[in-house]
């Protein structure tokens, strides 16, 4: 078992609601998003590593870092994309980690992904350990964005890049209503429903409070990110944002 937990217990964030809907995560994703959750996160994986700065060859493999990696989705697809690739998962819920475990397991990728109990806002790892990192779907739910975001930046080694997929109120005049009644209304309900957990309320109450997406890229900057591009997904009610930490 590759799961490490945290001495100190430290359960940031929402990880406690996590826990309580681990085992229907994946399914309610895929049914809810209309299986587009999966091509978003082959997009993250894609822009990991700017082509012209790959690491170099000569290294053995390189460390890449997926917080909030709940049930380890984007990192079992960082190490089948990247062979070199070794990759961390954190994330404060015990229950997803622990399905993402199962799910290692049955693909054969539990040496060369580990998945870590752990918070955002405090990373357990050394400045610039890691070649790239990302968050997918995560820092939604991080009670401290600015302080996660930086951490993210600070993990990372300089000019590596730093990815955001996240999910925020719909956009646009024609589509935009549409994908808003299915945020707040149908999500709700089908989650509800299909789980017998409330939780799926907490899904639409957050997307709701999520900044927008050039205050959110406003935020990366901040944390001394810089923004190279921010990737509309689904009518914008999804953003890739592509950040590199500054040299
Ligand atoms: C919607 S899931 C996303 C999981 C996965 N990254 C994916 O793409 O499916 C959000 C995850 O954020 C985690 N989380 C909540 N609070 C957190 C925090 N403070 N730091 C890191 N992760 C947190 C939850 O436990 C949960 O697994």
């Amino acid at each position: 078992m590759t799961i490490e937990t945290n001495p100190d217990g430290g359960r940031g964030g929402s990880g406690a609601m996590f826990d309580r809907i681990a085992p229907r995560y994946d399914l309610l994703n895929r049914i809810m998003s209309f299986g587009l959750d999966r091509s978003w996160r082959r997009l993250l994986v894609k822009n990991l590593f700017e082509a012209t700065r790959e690491p170099p060859s000569e290294r053995t493999h390189w460390d890449v870092l997926d917080v909030a990696t709940g049930t380890a989705d984007v990192a079992i697809a960082i190490a089948r994309a990247y062979p070199k690739a070794r990759v961390v998962g954190l994330d404060p819920s015990l229950e997803m980690l622990s399905v993402g475990h199962t799910k290692l397991a049955k693909e054969g990728l539990t040496r060369r992904v580990s998945l870590q109990e752990g918070s955002a806002e405090a990373l357990p790892f050394k400045d610039a350990e890691f070649a790239a990192s990302c968050i997918s779907f995560g820092i939604r739910n991080v009670p401290d964005r600015l302080q996660g975001l930086r951490e993210l930046a600070r993990v990372t080694e300089p000019g590596g890049r730093v990815l955001v997929l996240e999910l925020n109120e719909p956009e646009g005049r024609f589509i935009g209503p549409m994908a808003k009644f299915h945020v707040h209304h149908v999500v709700p309900r089908l989650g509800a429903w299909l789980s017998g957990a409330k939780e799926y309320r907490y899904l639409q109450e957050s997307i709701a409070a999520f900044p927008t997406p050039s205050a959110f890229a406003a935020l990366m900057e901040a944390a001394r990110l810089t923004v190279e591009s921010r990737l509309p997904l689904a009518f914008g009610s999804a953003h890739l944002y592509i950040a590199r930490t500054q040299d």
